[in-house]
């Protein structure tokens, strides 16, 4: 593990030069942003993440989640991340976040970490994208080389995270819209529904398809029975809605195609995700039997969609900043704050081998 992680940094900044060159038309992001600010970045961010998920196996989904609720909305900025404030209105209690965005903590870790080996060069916005890599791979998905160099928002925005993220109510044309609206197209949001093979839900997101759907009084007729009556056993109608249920019933917590064979079962959990296959002659249909058949192919699809995903809205150059304390926008410094800072900086502690 270890040798392999330092083959990995030496080869880092060669490797990516080469690729730089290759590929250099595409984005003003780049995986060897750190290479030399902080090579033991994704060792770091891996190391934490990993440990994390020893007490709370969830966190990989979640962290997956936290990227896309920071990517929907200003882009990817680390906005989603900054708390109340007298002038940040947070995103995180904007409704699709209140009582449901996990991992805020385990950002919190890995910022720490990084401060220490790197103090002041790597955003809160790349550590979310990494950590979503980094989650997704160790649950068995795919892996990738995650474009970096963004920074961080000065800003939040609750409305607007109202306002973008996707209800699980949505139909087939508001999801389409949604993603549109982030110049992502019908095979990106196929592909990125896709993440949910893994995770939970509160029965409050889908109770109304178990008991009165669209206000018919019936269930959803697109819910596979065997699965409502299991559904109808852990969320009972007039009940509070705050029990949990897993995303994808049959591997709960692998990375893995199984999503799109559930939609054909009709064992999506969400009115959002049964509308990609049970929608009349929608052009989503094909693409969730492609992706039940074809693990490589989702597989694929979903490093070149969530790369995509990544780019939106970004901060680079001099835009935003790095925050210090993800929470929080950093303190304007005057002069004298300036002086304060560098008189009470500590020593540097050891490199990662103490984490
Ligand atoms: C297409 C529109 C989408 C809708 C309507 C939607 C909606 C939801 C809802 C309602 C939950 C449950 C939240 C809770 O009960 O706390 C959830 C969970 C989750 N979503 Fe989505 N989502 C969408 C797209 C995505 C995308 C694009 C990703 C990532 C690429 C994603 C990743 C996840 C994950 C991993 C979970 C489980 C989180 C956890 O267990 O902490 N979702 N989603
Ligand atoms: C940010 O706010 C959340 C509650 O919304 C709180 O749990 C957390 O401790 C706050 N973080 C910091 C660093 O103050
Ligand atoms: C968020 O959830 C808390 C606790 O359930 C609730 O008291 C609060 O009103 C909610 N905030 C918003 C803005 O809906
Ligand atoms: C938030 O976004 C909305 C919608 O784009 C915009 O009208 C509003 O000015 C923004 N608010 C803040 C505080 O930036
Ligand atoms: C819900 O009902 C309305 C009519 O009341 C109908 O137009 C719409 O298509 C229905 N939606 C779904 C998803 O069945
Ligand atoms: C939670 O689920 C259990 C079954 O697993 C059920 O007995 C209980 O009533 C549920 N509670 C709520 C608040 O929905
Ligand atoms: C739930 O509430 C509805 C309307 O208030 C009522 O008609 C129904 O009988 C209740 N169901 C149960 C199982 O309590
Ligand atoms: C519903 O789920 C059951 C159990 O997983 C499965 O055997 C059955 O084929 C499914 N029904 C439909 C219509 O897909
Ligand atoms: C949608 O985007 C993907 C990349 O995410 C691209 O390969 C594909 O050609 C696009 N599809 C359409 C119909 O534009």
């Amino acid at each position: 593990m270890v040798s392999v992680h330092l083959i990995a940094k030496v080869l880092c900044c060669v490797v990516f030069v080469f690729g730089g060159l290759l590929f250099s038309s595409d984005a003003q992001l780049d995986p060897s942003f750190y290479c030399k600010t902080c090579p033991n970045l994704q060792f770091i961010v891996h190391k934490v993440v990993w440990k994390a998920s020893l007490t709370d196996p969830r966190i990989f989904a979640s962290l997956v989640r936290l990227h896309f609720h920071d990517c929907f909305v200003q882009g990817c900025d680390a906005s989603v991340l900054l708390n109340n404030t007298d002038t940040i209105v947070s995103e995180q209690q904007a409704f699709p976040n209140n009582n449901s965005l996990r991992g805020l903590d385990v950002v919190n870790k890995i910022k720490t970490r990084v401060e220490k080996a790197c103090p002041d060069v790597v955003s809160c916005a790349d550590i979310l994208a990494l950590a979503a890599e980094a989650s997704t791979f160790f649950s068995h998905g795919p892996y990738w080389k995650v474009p970096l160099g963004r920074r961080d928002s000065l800003t939040a925005n609750r409305t607007l995270a109202n306002q973008n993220l996707p209800a699980p109510f949505f139909t087939l044309d508001q999801l389409k819209a949604a993603f549109v609206a982030q110049g992502l197209n019908t095979t990106d949001l196929v592909t990125l529904s896709g993440a949910h093979t893994f995770g939970r839900s509160h029965c409050s997101l889908f109770v109304n398809r178990l008991y009165n759907f669209n206000n018919t009084g019936k269930p959803d007729p697109t819910l596979n029975t065997t699965y409502l009556k299991k559904l109808i056993k852990i969320c009972p109608q007039n009940g509070t809605g705050t029990n949990l249920t897993n995303l994808d019933p049959t591997t709960p917590n692998k990375f893995d195609k199984n999503y799109y064979s559930n939609l054909k079962g009709g064992k999506g959990l969400f009115q959002s995700d049964q509308e990609l296959f049970s929608t009349p002659n929608a052009d989503t249909i094909s693409i969730v039997n492609k992706f039940s058949n074809n693990k490589d192919a989702f597989f694929d699809s979903f490093k070149v969609s969530m790369i995509k995903m990544g780019n939106i809205g970004v901060l680079t150059g001099d835009k935003g900043e790095i925050r210090k304390q993800c929470n929080f926008i950093n303190k304007k410094s005057t002069k004298l704050d300036v002086n304060i800072v560098a008189s009470k900086e500590s020593p540097e502690e050891g490199m990662v081998s103490s984490i």
